[in-house]
């Protein structure tokens, strides 16, 4: 498996949509806006792969020049628990780090919250709703 940073508008992008519509937006009966996909051209956009499938995506949203927003992360269904989602959240930690940032944030779906504990995030504040289901915010410091 590979994972690399992936150019807004390329083949991968629109591979990496199609498995974020399939494994967060369909299952909720949503899709994605032209104008949520056209700001993403600010992002990181990371890609993990098997050979030429994209089996995991997350995205990295600056906040301000010290924090970080993780986002749109997912794994293939029949790839889930193999691994791949730690790699990936890694990997995004890394480059953040590279970038200087000192905090990552996430707005986490509750069903999630136990995957990033296991990477030392920690709940900030109440739950509050995101596209319709419960979510925390989640933060952890990478220095
Ligand atoms: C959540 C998700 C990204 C995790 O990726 P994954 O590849 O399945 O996770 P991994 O196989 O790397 O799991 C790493 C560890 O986290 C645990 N874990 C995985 N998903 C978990 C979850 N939802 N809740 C609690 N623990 C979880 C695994 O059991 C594993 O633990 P172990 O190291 O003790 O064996 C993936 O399951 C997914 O895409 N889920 C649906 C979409 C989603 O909820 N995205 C997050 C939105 S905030």
């Amino acid at each position: 498996m590979g994972l690399k940073q992936i150019y807004h508008g390329s083949k991968e992008h629109q591979q990496m949509v199609a498995l974020r519509l399939e494994i967060l937006r369909k299952p909720l009966g949503l899709s994605f806006s032209p104008e949520e996909l056209a700001i993403e051209k600010n992002d990181i956009l990371i890609g993990a792969f098997d050979e030429e499938e994209m089996t995991g995506c997350c995205i990295l949203t600056k906040i301000n020049e010290n924090n970080v927003k993780l986002r749109q992360m997912a794994v293939l269904k029949n790839m889930q628990g193999k691994g791949i989602g730690e790699t990936i959240i890694q990997f995004a930690e890394n480059i953040a780090r590279d970038k200087g940032y000192i905090t990552l944030t996430m707005n986490a779906r509750d069903t999630a919250l136990g995957f990033y504990e296991k990477y030392d995030y920690k709940i900030e504040g109440e739950g509050f709703l995101e596209v319709n289901i419960p979510h925390h915010m989640m933060k952890k410091n990478l220095r």
